[in-house]
């Protein structure tokens, strides 16, 4: 069925310099067969309907509500069972993050829970964080396995994401994530970075269980050159190729991910001017995570410098037991226009435009004729409300495609 929503602030999302956000004061947006057929001034959309002979079932009056597309979170660890409530408490006392982690908790913690829990338990835990994030907005949300870490598991992570993203009301990208060695295989790591290369990766590759790899390259993950490897393995295989780089230490990850052209590389906290340089060359996606950055008390990554070299920059939540368990993106906008400085217009185009590039996707994240029709409109009118009042859930209502 056609639909028509009119008398709306339209926020394509595809403007300029001047308009970044490409808002049109008195909108229409015409949806046909899950696509958007046309985009405009309300006062053209009767024409728009007769000269595309669409004839709308509905015509939703939004009453001047913003209508956006719908928010993309590109980067999520949403699969995973138990909690780290206990590591929360400690942090709050002045643990660090890495202490946690060298003592037995952190990621390692969560394997254990992970790897006892069945599917179809995993499967509704899933399910159930897609559909809080559905409920403050977001309309495609990556989801990376790497709470397993053997072949078989993380094959079975992927499986499961997939079925979870099936079942929810929202599109789901699954990305394979290289989050740790597993402490079972510590003192044969080459051959765990052999296993992945040789085995996890091409299997990934060839049963399309993923489009993108994902790589933790830090202190207590992997090192450059096992990320080298397992990225090259990726790109050999076709898929994407992304990394966390730079949240505690700076090993060179980012200059490695912009020689192999990579989708984005996240965090950042720590990262070189050259590096900068290498990102904004190469086009890469400098994916921001507030939450995990605040969460942890580290530094917040060089946005002045990011913005000034012409890295584009995407903001997600970063979803996980660890070091952000909150799946809101309107959240995270209010951390990044905060804490880390940007704009509202870059936190907008942050967890739209920029995070479907993050993902590879050109079919949304703006609102153009072609794009998904995956849209929010919301009880607010500018787009600086949401961010501002980031305690109330201002979504009015999601349509996805
Ligand atoms: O993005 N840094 C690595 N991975 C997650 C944390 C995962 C965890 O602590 O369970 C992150 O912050
Ligand atoms: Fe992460």
């Amino acid at each position: 069925m056609a639909s028509l929503y009119h008398r709306a602030r339209v926020m394509t999302c595809t403007g300029s310099d001047a308009d970044p956000l490409g808002l049109i004061a008195n909108g229409a947006v015409l949806t046909d067969g899950g696509h958007i057929v046309w985009v405009g001034d309300a006062v053209d959309a009767a024409a728009a309907c007769r000269a595309l002979d669409v004839l709308p079932g509905e015509r939703v009056d939004l009453g001047g509500r913003l209508l956006t597309p719908g928010l993309i979170d590109c980067h999520t660890h949403a699969i995973f069972a138990g909690d780290r409530a206990a590591e929360f408490a400690l942090r709050a006392r002045g643990a660090s993050y890495l202490e946690i982690a060298a003592a037995g908790g952190g990621i390692a913690a969560t394997l254990a829970p992970t790897r006892a829990a069945a599917d179809a338990t995993l499967e509704r835990l899933t399910i159930d964080r897609l559909l809080a994030a559905r409920a403050t907005g977001t309309t495609t949300m990556e989801v990376k396995s790497g709470y397993d870490l053997t072949v078989a598991g993380e094959l079975r992570l992927l499986r499961v994401i997939a079925h979870a993203g099936a079942r929810a009301p929202l599109a789901v990208v699954p990305t394979l994530l290289c989050h740790v060695v597993p402490p079972e295989r510590r003192s044969d790591r080459a051959a765990y970075v052999r296993e992945l290369v040789e085995v996890l990766v091409p299997t990934v590759a060839a049963d399309r269980l993923a489009t993108s790899v994902d790589v933790y390259c830090d202190d207590g993950a992997f090192t450059r050159d096992e990320t080298a490897a397992i990225l090259g393995a990726a790109r050999n295989a076709g898929l994407g190729v992304r990394a966390h780089v730079g949240q505690f230490s700076d090993h060179g990850a980012a200059e490695l991910c912009a020689e192999l052209g990579a989708l984005s590389v996240d965090h950042l906290e720590q990262v070189s001017p050259a590096a900068i340089a290498a990102l904004a060359a190469a086009g890469t996606v400098a994916v921001m995570l507030p939450g995990a950055c605040v969460q942890l008390r580290l530094p917040p990554p060089p946005v002045a410098a990011l913005r000034a070299a012409g890295v584009p920059l995407a903001v997600a939540s970063d979803l996980n037991p660890g070091s952000s368990y909150a799946s809101s993106l309107p959240v995270q906008m209010w951390l990044a226009t905060t804490h880390f400085s940007m704009s509202v217009e870059e936190a907008w185009l942050g967890v739209t435009r920029i995070a479907a590039r993050a993902l590879g996707l050109v079919d949304r994240g703006l609102l153009v004729p072609g794009a998904r029709a995956d849209l929010v409109v919301w009880n607010a009118e500018h787009p600086a409300e949401i961010p501002y009042r980031y305690g109330s859930n201002l979504v009015d209502r999601v349509v996805t495609a």
